[in-house]
Protein backbone atom coordinates (compact mmCIF):
# COMPACT_ATOMS: atom_id res chain seq x y z
CA UNK A 1 0.00 0.00 0.00
CA UNK A 2 1.33 3.68 -1.19
CA UNK A 3 0.46 6.53 1.43
CA UNK A 4 0.04 9.67 -0.32
CA UNK A 5 -0.03 13.02 1.09
CA UNK A 6 -1.69 16.23 -0.54
CA UNK A 7 -3.65 14.17 -3.00
CA UNK A 8 -5.75 17.12 -3.90
CA UNK A 9 -2.70 19.50 -5.35
CA UNK A 10 -1.78 19.43 -8.81
CA UNK A 11 1.01 16.79 -8.30
CA UNK A 12 -0.80 14.65 -6.08
CA UNK A 13 -4.33 14.23 -7.58
CA UNK A 14 -2.46 13.41 -11.07
CA UNK A 15 -0.29 10.97 -8.68
CA UNK A 16 -3.02 8.83 -6.89
CA UNK A 17 -5.17 8.65 -10.67
CA UNK A 18 -1.70 7.12 -12.04
CA UNK A 19 -1.23 4.39 -8.67
CA UNK A 20 -5.00 3.74 -9.24
CA UNK A 21 -4.78 3.08 -13.05
CA UNK A 22 -2.12 0.54 -12.32
CA UNK A 23 -4.25 -1.15 -9.42
CA UNK A 24 -2.17 -0.19 -6.49
CA UNK A 25 -3.52 0.51 -3.00
CA UNK A 26 -3.55 3.90 -2.15
CA UNK A 27 -4.25 5.25 0.98
CA UNK A 28 -4.54 8.76 1.13
CA UNK A 29 -3.53 11.94 3.85
CA UNK A 30 -5.95 14.76 3.19
CA UNK A 31 -7.34 18.05 5.27
CA UNK A 32 -10.93 17.28 4.32
CA UNK A 33 -12.23 14.08 2.58
CA UNK A 34 -15.03 16.22 0.80
CA UNK A 35 -12.35 17.55 -1.79
CA UNK A 36 -10.91 14.19 -3.15
CA UNK A 37 -12.89 13.94 -6.22
CA UNK A 38 -15.69 11.56 -6.13
CA UNK A 39 -14.24 8.62 -7.90
CA UNK A 40 -11.30 8.37 -6.26
CA UNK A 41 -12.81 8.85 -2.97
CA UNK A 42 -13.77 5.71 -3.42
CA UNK A 43 -11.16 3.65 -4.30
CA UNK A 44 -8.57 4.95 -2.00
CA UNK A 45 -8.49 4.09 1.83
CA UNK A 46 -8.68 8.20 3.80
CA UNK A 47 -6.70 9.78 7.01
CA UNK A 48 -8.13 12.93 7.09
CA UNK A 49 -5.56 15.61 8.93
CA UNK A 50 -2.31 17.25 7.78
CA UNK A 51 0.69 15.23 7.47
CA UNK A 52 2.72 17.60 9.85
CA UNK A 53 0.97 15.93 12.96
CA UNK A 54 2.79 12.90 14.47
CA UNK A 55 -0.76 11.67 15.23
CA UNK A 56 -2.33 11.48 11.67
CA UNK A 57 1.06 10.04 10.19
CA UNK A 58 0.53 7.10 12.69
CA UNK A 59 -2.68 6.46 11.36
CA UNK A 60 -1.55 6.52 8.04
CA UNK A 61 1.68 4.44 7.86
CA UNK A 62 1.17 1.17 9.35
CA UNK A 63 1.72 -1.00 6.84
CA UNK A 64 3.01 1.23 4.33
CA UNK A 65 5.45 -0.26 1.72
CA UNK A 66 5.86 3.77 0.30
CA UNK A 67 5.16 7.29 1.10
CA UNK A 68 4.93 9.84 -1.46
CA UNK A 69 5.56 13.19 0.18
CA UNK A 70 5.20 16.85 -0.49
CA UNK A 71 5.35 19.68 1.58
CA UNK A 72 2.77 22.22 1.41
CA UNK A 73 3.40 25.40 -0.24
CA UNK A 74 2.79 28.06 2.10
CA UNK A 75 3.84 31.82 1.18
CA UNK A 76 3.26 33.51 3.86
CA UNK A 77 5.09 30.98 6.29
CA UNK A 78 7.22 33.36 8.52
CA UNK A 79 10.35 31.29 7.20
CA UNK A 80 10.53 28.56 4.56
CA UNK A 81 13.16 26.67 5.86
CA UNK A 82 11.39 26.23 9.28
CA UNK A 83 8.42 25.76 7.37
CA UNK A 84 9.74 22.93 5.50
CA UNK A 85 11.79 21.20 8.44
CA UNK A 86 8.59 21.21 10.22
CA UNK A 87 6.93 18.72 7.60
CA UNK A 88 10.43 17.22 7.79
CA UNK A 89 11.05 16.41 10.84
CA UNK A 90 7.21 14.77 11.19
CA UNK A 91 7.80 13.07 7.96
CA UNK A 92 11.69 11.49 8.78
CA UNK A 93 10.28 10.60 12.65
CA UNK A 94 7.30 9.01 11.79
CA UNK A 95 8.64 6.48 8.61
CA UNK A 96 11.31 5.93 11.29
CA UNK A 97 8.37 4.13 13.76
CA UNK A 98 6.96 2.76 11.50
CA UNK A 99 10.06 1.45 9.28
CA UNK A 100 8.35 2.74 5.50
CA UNK A 101 10.64 1.49 3.26
CA UNK A 102 10.88 3.65 0.71
CA UNK A 103 9.90 7.70 0.62
CA UNK A 104 9.54 9.59 -2.52
CA UNK A 105 9.04 13.09 -2.35
CA UNK A 106 8.96 16.35 -4.54
CA UNK A 107 12.00 18.96 -3.97
CA UNK A 108 13.10 21.25 -6.46
CA UNK A 109 15.79 20.87 -9.18
CA UNK A 110 19.46 22.79 -7.48
CA UNK A 111 20.82 20.15 -5.18
CA UNK A 112 24.25 21.10 -4.24
CA UNK A 113 24.13 25.25 -5.13
CA UNK A 114 26.68 26.52 -2.50
CA UNK A 115 24.79 30.13 -2.09
CA UNK A 116 21.36 31.01 0.06
CA UNK A 117 18.57 30.12 -1.88
CA UNK A 118 15.60 30.50 -0.17
CA UNK A 119 12.21 28.25 -1.30
CA UNK A 120 14.94 25.99 -2.95
CA UNK A 121 17.02 25.97 0.53
CA UNK A 122 14.16 25.04 2.26
CA UNK A 123 13.11 22.08 -0.04
CA UNK A 124 16.83 20.44 -0.03
CA UNK A 125 16.59 21.06 3.86
CA UNK A 126 13.64 18.78 3.54
CA UNK A 127 15.73 16.20 1.83
CA UNK A 128 18.32 15.66 4.65
CA UNK A 129 15.54 15.50 7.10
CA UNK A 130 14.02 12.69 5.17
CA UNK A 131 17.26 10.91 4.29
CA UNK A 132 18.13 10.69 8.23
CA UNK A 133 15.03 8.47 8.23
CA UNK A 134 17.00 5.55 6.68
CA UNK A 135 14.60 4.54 3.97
CA UNK A 136 15.13 4.60 0.49
CA UNK A 137 14.58 8.11 -0.75
CA UNK A 138 14.11 9.54 -4.44
CA UNK A 139 14.09 13.40 -4.48
CA UNK A 140 12.11 14.23 -7.52
CA UNK A 141 13.54 17.41 -8.63
CA UNK A 142 11.95 19.81 -10.93
CA UNK A 143 12.54 23.30 -11.82
CA UNK A 144 9.88 25.98 -12.26
CA UNK A 145 6.13 24.87 -12.73
CA UNK A 146 4.52 25.94 -15.82
CA UNK A 147 1.18 26.19 -13.75
CA UNK A 148 3.27 28.93 -11.85
CA UNK A 149 1.96 31.03 -15.35
CA UNK A 150 -1.92 30.41 -14.17
CA UNK A 151 -1.75 32.61 -11.76
CA UNK A 152 -0.95 35.40 -14.23
CA UNK A 153 -4.04 34.14 -16.31
CA UNK A 154 -5.64 38.53 -15.62
CA UNK A 155 -2.48 40.05 -16.44
CA UNK A 156 -2.29 37.93 -19.87
CA UNK A 157 -5.99 38.39 -21.14
CA UNK A 158 -6.22 41.93 -19.95
CA UNK A 159 -2.90 43.74 -20.33
CA UNK A 160 -1.31 41.02 -22.94
CA UNK A 161 2.11 40.01 -20.52
CA UNK A 162 3.54 38.04 -18.04
CA UNK A 163 5.65 38.74 -15.25
CA UNK A 164 9.06 37.55 -13.61
CA UNK A 165 11.99 38.43 -12.40
CA UNK A 166 14.06 36.23 -14.35
CA UNK A 167 16.06 37.61 -17.47
CA UNK A 168 13.60 37.68 -20.83
CA UNK A 169 16.94 36.32 -23.33
CA UNK A 170 18.03 33.29 -21.13
CA UNK A 171 16.32 30.15 -21.25
CA UNK A 172 13.92 29.26 -18.02
CA UNK A 173 14.21 25.86 -17.00
CA UNK A 174 10.57 24.61 -16.96
CA UNK A 175 8.25 21.45 -16.44
CA UNK A 176 4.20 20.37 -16.76
CA UNK A 177 3.24 19.45 -13.08
CA UNK A 178 1.72 16.47 -14.84
CA UNK A 179 4.88 15.31 -15.79
CA UNK A 180 6.34 15.76 -12.28
CA UNK A 181 3.32 13.51 -11.31
CA UNK A 182 4.21 11.07 -13.81
CA UNK A 183 7.88 10.73 -12.38
CA UNK A 184 6.77 10.33 -8.88
CA UNK A 185 4.55 7.25 -10.20
CA UNK A 186 6.88 6.14 -12.05
CA UNK A 187 9.35 5.45 -8.79
CA UNK A 188 6.18 4.42 -6.53
CA UNK A 189 5.05 1.91 -9.04
CA UNK A 190 7.89 -0.59 -9.34
CA UNK A 191 10.19 -0.27 -6.05
CA UNK A 192 13.29 -2.32 -6.58
CA UNK A 193 15.23 1.03 -6.54
CA UNK A 194 17.54 1.24 -3.36
CA UNK A 195 19.81 4.02 -1.76
CA UNK A 196 18.93 7.63 -1.73
CA UNK A 197 19.72 10.41 -4.09
CA UNK A 198 17.53 12.89 -6.56
CA UNK A 199 15.86 12.51 -9.78
CA UNK A 200 15.98 15.35 -11.95
CA UNK A 201 13.30 16.03 -14.12
CA UNK A 202 13.07 18.96 -16.86
CA UNK A 203 10.34 19.61 -19.35
CA UNK A 204 12.03 19.44 -23.49
CA UNK A 205 12.03 23.26 -23.91
CA UNK A 206 15.12 25.49 -24.03
CA UNK A 207 12.47 28.44 -24.32
CA UNK A 208 13.58 31.77 -22.85
CA UNK A 209 10.73 34.15 -21.45
CA UNK A 210 10.37 35.89 -24.88
CA UNK A 211 10.20 32.61 -26.86
CA UNK A 212 7.48 31.66 -24.40
CA UNK A 213 5.72 35.02 -24.91
CA UNK A 214 6.21 34.13 -28.78
CA UNK A 215 4.59 30.52 -28.39
CA UNK A 216 1.38 32.68 -26.54
CA UNK A 217 0.93 35.08 -28.61
CA UNK A 218 0.71 32.52 -31.35
CA UNK A 219 -1.27 30.39 -29.53
CA UNK A 220 -3.94 33.48 -28.66
CA UNK A 221 -3.66 35.17 -32.17
CA UNK A 222 -3.07 38.17 -30.37
CA UNK A 223 0.38 39.86 -28.84
CA UNK A 224 1.59 38.65 -25.23
CA UNK A 225 5.18 40.14 -24.08
CA UNK A 226 6.87 39.07 -20.81
CA UNK A 227 7.75 41.73 -18.73
CA UNK A 228 10.56 41.46 -16.19
CA UNK A 229 10.50 43.00 -12.89
CA UNK A 230 13.34 43.26 -10.88
CA UNK A 231 14.35 41.85 -7.94
CA UNK A 232 14.33 45.43 -6.29
CA UNK A 233 11.26 46.14 -7.57
CA UNK A 234 9.59 42.75 -6.54
CA UNK A 235 11.22 43.05 -2.79
CA UNK A 236 9.54 46.37 -2.68
CA UNK A 237 6.24 45.92 -3.83
CA UNK A 238 6.11 42.58 -1.26
CA UNK A 239 7.18 45.14 1.19
CA UNK A 240 4.26 47.61 0.60
CA UNK A 241 1.93 44.53 0.89
CA UNK A 242 3.49 43.58 4.24
CA UNK A 243 5.77 41.20 3.79
CA UNK A 244 8.29 40.41 6.94
CA UNK A 245 12.44 40.30 5.87
CA UNK A 246 13.00 37.08 5.74
CA UNK A 247 9.51 35.89 3.20
CA UNK A 248 10.68 38.59 0.88
CA UNK A 249 14.19 36.86 1.12
CA UNK A 250 13.01 33.73 0.82
CA UNK A 251 11.85 34.67 -2.70
CA UNK A 252 14.35 36.73 -3.74
CA UNK A 253 16.85 34.17 -2.90
CA UNK A 254 14.91 31.88 -4.75
CA UNK A 255 14.24 34.30 -7.78
CA UNK A 256 18.22 34.93 -7.96
CA UNK A 257 19.48 31.93 -7.77
CA UNK A 258 17.29 30.93 -10.71
CA UNK A 259 18.73 33.88 -12.63
CA UNK A 260 22.03 33.10 -11.22
CA UNK A 261 22.22 29.40 -12.72
CA UNK A 262 21.12 27.12 -10.24
CA UNK A 263 19.18 24.98 -12.24
CA UNK A 264 21.77 24.73 -15.00
CA UNK A 265 24.13 21.04 -13.40
CA UNK A 266 21.06 19.26 -13.23
CA UNK A 267 19.53 20.17 -16.55
CA UNK A 268 22.55 18.80 -18.02
CA UNK A 269 21.56 15.54 -16.80
CA UNK A 270 17.84 15.37 -16.13
CA UNK A 271 15.52 13.09 -17.43
CA UNK A 272 13.48 15.51 -20.11
CA UNK A 273 9.87 14.84 -20.29
CA UNK A 274 6.83 14.95 -22.42
CA UNK A 275 4.76 18.18 -22.30
CA UNK A 276 6.03 20.57 -24.09
CA UNK A 277 5.51 24.62 -23.60
CA UNK A 278 3.23 25.03 -26.89
CA UNK A 279 1.15 22.07 -25.90
CA UNK A 280 0.89 22.94 -22.30
CA UNK A 281 -0.78 26.14 -23.24
CA UNK A 282 -2.89 24.32 -25.75
CA UNK A 283 -4.23 21.58 -23.30
CA UNK A 284 -3.90 24.14 -20.08
CA UNK A 285 -3.32 27.77 -20.19
CA UNK A 286 -5.48 28.25 -23.14
CA UNK A 287 -8.39 26.45 -21.91
CA UNK A 288 -8.26 28.05 -18.47
CA UNK A 289 -8.10 31.76 -20.26
N1 LIG B 1 5.98 25.96 -8.09
C1 LIG B 1 7.15 25.55 -8.59
O1 LIG B 1 7.64 26.09 -9.58
C2 LIG B 1 7.88 24.43 -7.91
C3 LIG B 1 9.05 23.95 -8.47
C4 LIG B 1 9.73 22.88 -7.85
C5 LIG B 1 9.20 22.29 -6.72
N2 LIG B 1 8.04 22.79 -6.19
C6 LIG B 1 7.47 22.13 -4.99
O2 LIG B 1 6.26 21.54 -5.34
C7 LIG B 1 5.39 21.53 -4.21
C8 LIG B 1 4.02 22.07 -4.61
O3 LIG B 1 3.29 21.06 -5.27
P1 LIG B 1 1.84 21.30 -5.88
O4 LIG B 1 1.94 22.38 -6.91
O5 LIG B 1 1.28 20.00 -6.26
O6 LIG B 1 1.07 21.90 -4.63
P2 LIG B 1 -0.43 22.46 -4.60
O7 LIG B 1 -1.15 22.18 -5.87
O8 LIG B 1 -0.38 23.86 -4.10
O9 LIG B 1 -1.12 21.54 -3.52
C9 LIG B 1 -0.98 21.76 -2.17
C10 LIG B 1 -1.56 20.56 -1.46
O10 LIG B 1 -1.24 20.66 -0.08
C11 LIG B 1 -2.42 20.56 0.70
N3 LIG B 1 -2.21 21.43 1.85
C12 LIG B 1 -2.19 22.78 1.88
N4 LIG B 1 -1.88 23.20 3.12
C13 LIG B 1 -1.74 22.09 3.90
C14 LIG B 1 -1.43 21.87 5.26
N5 LIG B 1 -1.22 22.89 6.09
N6 LIG B 1 -1.37 20.61 5.71
C15 LIG B 1 -1.58 19.57 4.87
N7 LIG B 1 -1.87 19.71 3.56
C16 LIG B 1 -1.94 20.95 3.08
C17 LIG B 1 -3.54 21.00 -0.23
O11 LIG B 1 -4.69 20.35 0.20
P3 LIG B 1 -6.09 21.04 0.59
O12 LIG B 1 -7.05 20.43 -0.37
O13 LIG B 1 -6.30 20.59 2.01
O14 LIG B 1 -5.93 22.53 0.47
C18 LIG B 1 -3.06 20.43 -1.55
O15 LIG B 1 -3.36 19.06 -1.65
C19 LIG B 1 6.07 22.37 -3.12
O16 LIG B 1 6.63 21.53 -2.14
C20 LIG B 1 7.13 23.12 -3.88
O17 LIG B 1 8.28 23.37 -3.11
C21 LIG B 1 7.36 23.83 -6.76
Amino acid sequence: MIVVTTPTGQIGRRLVRHLLAGNGKVKVVVRDAARLEADVRAQVEVVEGSHDDPAVLDAALPGAEALFWLVPPNPAAPSAHEHYLAFARAGAEAVRRHDVGHVVAISSAGHGWPKPAGVLSAAFAMDVELQRSGAHYRAVSPPFYLENLLGQLSAIRERGEFTLTCAGDQPLATIATRDVAAAAADLLTDLSWTGQSDVPVFGPDRFTPDDMAQVLTEELGRPVRYQRVTLAGFAAMRRSQGASDRLVADATEMFAAQDEGIYDADWAKATITATGFRTWCREVLVPAL
